[in-house]
């Protein structure tokens, strides 16, 4: 996609870490902006942040995982401007511990948003863009979780690789349409934003009343959370990289460059039928 100005964007997720400096990112190119956020205060602080900031945005609550709220989204985005050109699929929750201890409540919630809400995004925003016969561009927000699997994550593992899959599916669908609209999956490692408390939005009914989180559930939730805030690339940064993958329609946004040779090994094991090594052990 090559022009940016006055074209429309929604991001869910938006109304913090990355989906909010990606909302930000496409306001200075001259965008006008749908930031989509199941918490509603975090919403509001934002939406009113980058207007003062000089933004054309409008924020709308929606819970990702829901069918309904992901439909009202796109319509309250045709309704305010008109149309929708770049979609990103971003907001993501990261329940941990060894799998076996991960609970259905768990699996529920974080399938739900990280993976539902993905599938909502683009069942319901890729007819919007085919139909307009205008460029556009879909953006998933994977992780490179998606391409390895680091242990204590199962759930949002699999989550993430879902992601992986269906986006690279996606972009061979689109290919054979020979449509102007195109995709990429965003994977990046640690950028320090609010992912280690995700916790904070977990609706009630998927929160399991009075189980203690184990020892190594507690252990892990420590070691991401110091990962996550000593983070060397911003959600800025990010924010950038999506931008320009979007202009030059790179596929794989892929961050953080010292992450590759953990790729690698993971690829090097299944062809050569190895044990898989611990994507975290390699130095
Ligand atoms: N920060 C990292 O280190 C990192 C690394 C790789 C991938 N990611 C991915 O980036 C994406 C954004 O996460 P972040 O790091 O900015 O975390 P964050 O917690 O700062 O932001 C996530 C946003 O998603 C919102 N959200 C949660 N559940 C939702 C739902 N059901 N519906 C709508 N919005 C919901 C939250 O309220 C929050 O504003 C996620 O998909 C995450 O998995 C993050």
């Amino acid at each position: 996609m090559k022009n940016f100005r006055d074209r429309v964007a929604v991001v869910t997720g938006g109304a913090g870490g990355l989906g909010r400096a990606m909302a930000e990112r496409f306001a200075r190119e001259g965008m006008r902006v749908v930031i989509a956020d199941v918490d509603a205060a975090a919403l509001a602080r934002t939406e009113a942040e980058l207007r003062a900031g000089g933004a054309d945005v409008a924020g709308v609550r929606c819970d990702v995982a829901k069918a309904a709220d992901v439909e009202a989204l796109a319509q309250a985005a045709l309704a305010r401007y008109g149309a929708v050109h770049v979609a990103v699929n971003n907001a993501g929750v990261s329940p941990v511990g060894p799998v076996w201890e991960n609970t259905v409540r768990d699996w529920e919630w974080a399938l739900g948003v990280n993976l539902w809400g993905v599938i909502h995004g683009v069942r319901v925003f890729t007819p919007i863009l085919l139909a307009q016969g205008d460029e556009g561009h879909i953006v998933n927000t994977a992780s490179v979780a998606g391409l390895i699997n680091p242990p204590g994550m199962g759930v949002y593992n699999a989550s993430k690789h879902a992601v992986v899959s269906l986006t690279e599916t996606l972009h061979h669908d689109l290919a054979r349409r020979g449509a102007r609209v195109k995709c990429s999956v965003l994977c990046p490692a640690y950028v320090p934003t609010g992912i280690h408390d995700s916790e904070r939005t977990r609706p009630k009914a998927l929160v399991d009343e009075g189980r203690a989180p184990s020892a190594e559930q507690v252990a892990t939730a420590a070691m991401v959370r110091k990962a996550v805030l000593s983070g060397r690339i911003s959600a800025a940064q990010v924010a950038e990289a999506v931008l320009a993958a979007i202009r030059d329609e790179r596929f794989y946004i892929l961050t953080h460059e010292r992450i590759k040779p953990a790729i690698a090994a993971r690829m090097e094991d299944i062809l050569s039928g190895a044990t898989p090594r611990d994507p975290l052990a390699l130095g």
